[in-house]
């Protein structure tokens, strides 16, 4: 579903990715580790063209990112959903106008279409009640699940996840941990999660890869990881493993 080859980009002198491959086969979940501040969310950026990668090849659903035209473009992006790192909602409009805003510029829905479409988005995410509520009057986490119901609102194939859990609290980030294997589940989506939260990247992988250097430096299963030999993979673990349930039980 999604191929990434040989991508490169650099911001002046600062060359963050250098030569990035990446494969995600069609309903599977790829997971991007890596320290801040090495490329991850410009990777998620470049694969819907919101930041131009210098030189490489981007192919998502059979076509060729880097060379369509805008209009082909705009036409992809509805199949993609991004959860930014902030949640990024309008804090002009109230949830529900923050819902319905994807759905009014990119579908013919009718206002009462559009209304059972927001309902069932916001019963996804646990949050009905807030549907005349300000992004002002929500907490973090409450934004993230908004954030995360307007990036589905146009059931994409593909979702683009830029750290879910990050700044909430272990149970809201077990909440999103769970709608986001329930979203791989109940739609088959093929996901890209970048996320420091080991537990939810445990939970919810099929592969994992780490960033460093502007290369992909590892790429294998979550047991492959954890079982690596590599000192810097085993001080990533280490410190970012502290709270992980032992008991395989405890980890959903
Ligand atoms: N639009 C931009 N213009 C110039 N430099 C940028 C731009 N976006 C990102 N960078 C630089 O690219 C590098 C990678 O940034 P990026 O945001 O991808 O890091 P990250 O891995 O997502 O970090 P974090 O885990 O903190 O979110 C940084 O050095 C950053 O300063
Ligand atoms: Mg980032």
């Amino acid at each position: 579903m999604i191929k990434v080859s040989n991508l490169n980009i650099s911001f002046g002198e600062n060359v963050v990715l250098n030569g990035v491959d990446l494969e995600v086969p069609n309903g599977s979940t790829i997971v991007v580790l890596g320290r801040s501040g090495i490329g991850k969310s410009v990777l998620l950026k470049c694969l819907v063209r919101l930041i131009e990668p210098d030189t490489g090849q981007i192919e998502i659903d059979g076509k060729s990112v880097l060379n369509l035209k805008i209009k082909e473009l705009n036409e992809l992006r509805k199949e993609i959903g991004f959860l930014f790192q902030s949640a990024a909602l309008y804090d002009s409009m109230n949830v529900e106008e923050n819902l319905a805003f994807p759905l009014k510029r990119h579908t013919e829905l009718s206002d009462k279409e559009i209304k059972t479409r927001i309902i069932e988005m916001l019963d996804m995410v646990g949050l009905q009640e807030a549907l005349k509520k300000m992004p002002t009057e929500l907490s973090g986490g409450m934004k993230k699940r908004i954030g995360f119901a307007r990036s589905l609102i146009l059931y994409p194939k593909i979702m683009l996840y830029d750290e879910p859990t990050t700044g909430l609290d272990p149970v809201t980030s077990k909440e999103i941990t769970r709608l986001i294997l329930k979203m791989q589940e109940r739609f088959k989506m093929t996901s890209v999660v970048v996320t420091h939260d080991m537990i939810c990247a445990l939970s919810v992988a099929d592969q994992i890869v780490m960033l460093e250097d502007g290369k992909f430096m590892f790429k294998g299963s979550t047991n492959e990881l954890i079982k690596s030999s590599d000192v810097f993979l085993k001080n990533f673990l280490s410190t970012n493993l502290e709270n992980y349930p032992k008991d395989p039980s405890e980890r959903r």
